[in-house]
C-alpha cells in the first residue's frame, strides 16, 4: 500500500500543523525544525530561514536555483556543499560575493541571483524610493 508520508513532512518553519513541501524549493527540510525564524531577502523578496541556515540552504528552501551562471547564464545551485568547488558564489545587493555553502544567513541579508537583471531593478527601486523621499511622500 502507498504511503502517504511524503505529504505530511514538516515545513521550513516551526509549527505544530504539516505542510505540503514546496514545489518549486530544491531542499525539503526534515530536522531541526525548532531554531528560531529570521527572515531575509533573494531578489528583494522577503522570505524565512532558519538561525544557523548557510545560505545555500535558506536560498535552496525557497528555489530551485542559487544564482545564474554569469558566463552561459545557466542556473546553478552548488555543487560539493563543503567550499571546494566555487559554484555557489552569490553576491549581495551592495555586490559583496559570499560562498553560500560557507556563509550563514542573518537577519535581513540581502542577495541577488540573477546580478545584472536584479541589480537594475534594486537601484530603480532605491531611486523611486528616493525621489519619493524627497517629494515628501510617505511609503
Ligand atoms: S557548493 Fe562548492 S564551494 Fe559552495
Amino acid at each position: 500500500m502507498p504511503s502517504t508520508a511524503l505529504y505530511h513532512m514538516p515545513s521550513n518553519l516551526p509549527s505544530s500543523e504539516p505542510a505540503a513541501p514546496k514545489r518549486d524549493a530544491q531542499f525539503v527540510r526534515i530536522a531541526e525544525t525548532q531554531r528560531e525564524p529570521l527572515s531575509f531577502f533573494i531578489d528583494g523578496h522577503e522570505v524565512t530561514a532558519l538561525q544557523g541556515d548557510t545560505l545555500l540552504t535558506a536560498v535552496l528552501m525557497q528555489q530551485r536555483r542559487l544564482r545564474d551562471s554569469e558566463f552561459s547564464g545557466a542556473p546553478r545551485a552548488g555543487f560539493c556543499l563543503i567550499g571546494a568547488c566555487q559554484d555557489c558564489w552569490m553576491r549581495t545587493e551592495e555586490g559583496i560575493r559570499l560562498r553560500a555553502c560557507s556563509t550563514l544567513v542573518t537577519q535581513g541579508m540581502r542577495v541577488l541571483t540573477r546580478f545584472a537583471e536584479t541589480a537594475s531593478v534594486v537601484a530603480s527601486a532605491s531611486a523611486s524610493a528616493a525621489a519619493a523621499a524627497a517629494n515628501g511622500a510617505t511609503p
